[in-house]
């Protein structure tokens, strides 16, 4: 059974916690909050206020993905506002191992993400330290890009690593999934699927969310 985590990067910024429940509503897992610092990618979106803000009135996991440089620097603020999971780019964490355990000192589960060029390999000497993997399936930055296919044997060798080194390491995609394509990453190896337009994209977010389900198992 995967877990879904709709990223609200495609939501309705005026309308913010309406989206968020009909999410939580539809039975979403996880809540994947997209953090931009507009320097390690070309785009600049929230910060822990609106985490913070998010936190008294939702329940769901909240998994916030990280795509800034020095990450090391705001770890602690977003632990402050409620993320329950904090995920750092390999290429923006000079010093990886430092990092998580700083996000694991803060009683936070530690999550390691990869830009597409960036080879599994890069997390052999942590894969034992993290909870989860986050296997970028777009260049980061923007919602609504199309899924980069190569990415397919990237699943599997990171599924692979998995089950020899960390058995309950959580493996997500994120980028360009949708109800066509969601088999093909969970069929690799991927439990954790994140979705933003094809999520928030639709009028029928609980239709949309069964859907995803349904074509992850058929
Ligand atoms: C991209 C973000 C993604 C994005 C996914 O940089 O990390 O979480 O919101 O959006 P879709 O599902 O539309 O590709
Ligand atoms: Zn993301």
């Amino acid at each position: 059974m995967i877990k879904l985590a709709p990223s609200i990067l495609s939501a309705d910024f005026a309308a913010l916690l309406e989206d968020v429940k009909k999410v939580e509503a539809a039975g979403c897992e996880y809540l994947h909050i997209d953090v931009m610092d507009g320097h390690f990618v070309p785009n600049i979106t929230i910060g822990p206020l609106v985490v913070k803000s998010l936190r008294n009135r939702c329940n769901m996991t909240f998994d916030v993905h990280l795509m800034i440089e020095d990450p090391d620097k705001y770890i602690e603020d977003f632990a402050n506002a409620g993320a329950d999971i904090i995920t750092v780019h390999q290429e923006a964490a000079v010093h990886l191992h430092r990092t998580i355990q700083a996000i694991k000192a803060l009683g936070k589960k530690a999550g390691v993400s990869l830009n597409p060029s960036t080879p599994v390999e890069t997390l052999k000497h942590v894969i034992k330290d993290i909870d989860m993997v986050l296997i970028m399936t777009v260049n980061p930055g923007f919602g609504g890009q199309k899924f980069i296919d190569t990415m397919i044997p990237k699943i599997k060798e990171i599924k692979a690593m998995a089950d020899q080194e960390n058995k309950n390491l959580e493996i997500q995609v994120d980028g360009g999934i949708t109800p066509d394509n969601v088999k093909l990453v969970v069929d690799a190896g991927a439990n954790v699927v994140v979705a933003g337009s094809a999520i928030f994209g639709t009028n029928d977010i609980e239709n949309t969310v069964k859907l995803f389900r349904k074509n992850s198992e058929g």
